[in-house]
């Protein structure tokens, strides 16, 4: 339990960027009784005045050393974009509190190795966002894995499609695009989902391939297939594409994942065809960071493919709800969870990367790779 919880019997919060996906967790915090203080930075003075609003904050700032001086400040949310995680991570760091960042670590192997070895030497409890954990389905799924229901599993395949607005909306934010690829900023979430499913193993190779040719001209990839093998021999297929066209009915995401064992089979249908609507009306992007809108109209869409959740009548619904919630058990009550730590969030960018790295060299990569010889392959 936290000096601040001991102290007030509810925790103090800073949130540090609060666009999509701060907003989200900075609501929940508001309505969660743990929570007894609420404070919020953001750069931007509009977005931060408006949610500061909105979650009636009892602090806002755009200066970060002035939200991190507050003496209620009691646990961290980093929710910044991808590429500025690093600075707030470190600063956060030294005030010791429980931290929630959302992937990646940092967008450099380096930087991310870097911020590690700043969280492990604190001795931070610190978790990173990867949210498609708290979804009963994989809940499940992994228990049915620890009770060997399917006996020792052989063979883990993936499948992920994205609608090509994401990486458009997510793009369009920064001037240097290195590192945004389509492993590095989605299918990490899947990678994730395997690796946490195959806990115990450690990948030993990986091979990929990538294309290029439709998300080239914005600054990215359109999608990497690979194959890490693992080193108890099981064979994992990472396959990703976000370059499916504005008109795909799944907005954001859609998964298959079939893992094979020598005694059974689990096969997850996770493409979100269950609940479809079709309109004369067009309708939104799903991921609609910074105002981002359809830049053609789109009129079917598979209704719950934001990872996050959705939105009804003002609240979330979904695993953001319960990822960020059962987080604020854990730093109130010091409850267990399944949440990824920052070991397994740098694990992930390393993987993510040496997919890279082996679709630009067309060599497979033994792995661990150092976070050196990573940036050394992958800089033009
Ligand atoms: N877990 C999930 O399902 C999920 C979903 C979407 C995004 N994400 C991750 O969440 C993070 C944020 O994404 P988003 O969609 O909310 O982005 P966003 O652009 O909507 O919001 C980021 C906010 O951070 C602010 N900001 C930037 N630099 C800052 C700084 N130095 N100090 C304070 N504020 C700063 C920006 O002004 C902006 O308001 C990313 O790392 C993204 O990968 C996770």
């Amino acid at each position: 339990m936290t000096e601040a919880l001991r102290a007030h019997g509810t925790v103090g919060l800073a949130v540090i960027g609060c666009g999509t996906v701060g907003r989200i967790r900075a609501v929940l915090a508001r309505e969660y009784p743990g929570i007894g203080w609420l404070g919020l930075c953001d750069v931007d003075e509009p977005t931060l005045k408006t949610i500061a609003d909105d979650v009636r904050a009892d602090f806002a700032t755009t200066d970060l050393s002035e939200l991190l001086a507050r003496p209620e400040v009691g646990a961290i949310i980093v929710a910044t974009d991808e590429r500025v995680h690093v600075e707030p991570i470190l600063r956060s760091v030294e005030l010791g509190v429980p931290m929630f960042i959302e992937k990646p670590l940092a967008t450099d192997p380096v930087d991310s190795a870097r911020v590690l070895e700043a969280i492990e030497d604190a001795g931070v409890d610190a978790v990173v966002g990867y949210t498609q954990r708290f979804r009963r389905r994989f809940q499940t799924v992994k228990q049915r894995l620890r009770d060997g229901q399917i006996g020792d599993v052989t063979t883990v395949i993936t499948r992920a499609f994205m609608n090509r607005m994401v990486p458009e909306a997510t793009l369009r934010k920064v001037d240097d695009t290195t590192g945004l690829t389509p492993m590095v900023v989605s299918g990490t979430h899947s990678l994730d989902m395997c690796m946490w499913l195959m806990e115990g193993r450690t990948p030993v190779e990986v091979y990929a391939r990538s294309t290029d040719r439709t998300l080239g001209p914005i600054g990215t990839k359109d999608g990497t297939s690979g194959i890490f093998t693992m080193d108890d021999g099981v064979v994992f297929s990472m396959n990703i594409n976000w370059a499916l066209p504005t008109v795909w009915p799944g907005a954001v995401y859609g998964l298959e994942i079939g893992i094979v064992g020598t005694r059974g089979v689990i096969d997850v249908e996770d493409t979100h065809r269950d609940v479809i609507l079709a309109s004369e009306i067009g309708q939104p992007a799903g991921y609609n960071s910074r105002g981002f809108a359809p830049p053609t109209p789109r009129h079917v869409d598979f209704i719950g493919s934001y990872p996050p959740g959705d939105v009804s009548n003002g609240m979330l619904w979904g695993p953001m709800r319960e990822e960020t919630t059962t987080w604020f058990a854990r730093i109130c009550r010091g409850i267990e969870t399944p949440h990824a730590t920052a070991a397994d969030g740098h694990a992930n960018l390393i993987n993510t990367m040496a997919m890279d790295l082996s679709a630009r060299t067309g060599q497979p990569i033994s792995l661990p790779i150092s976070p050196d010889e990573l940036i050394a392959g992958l800089t033009p």
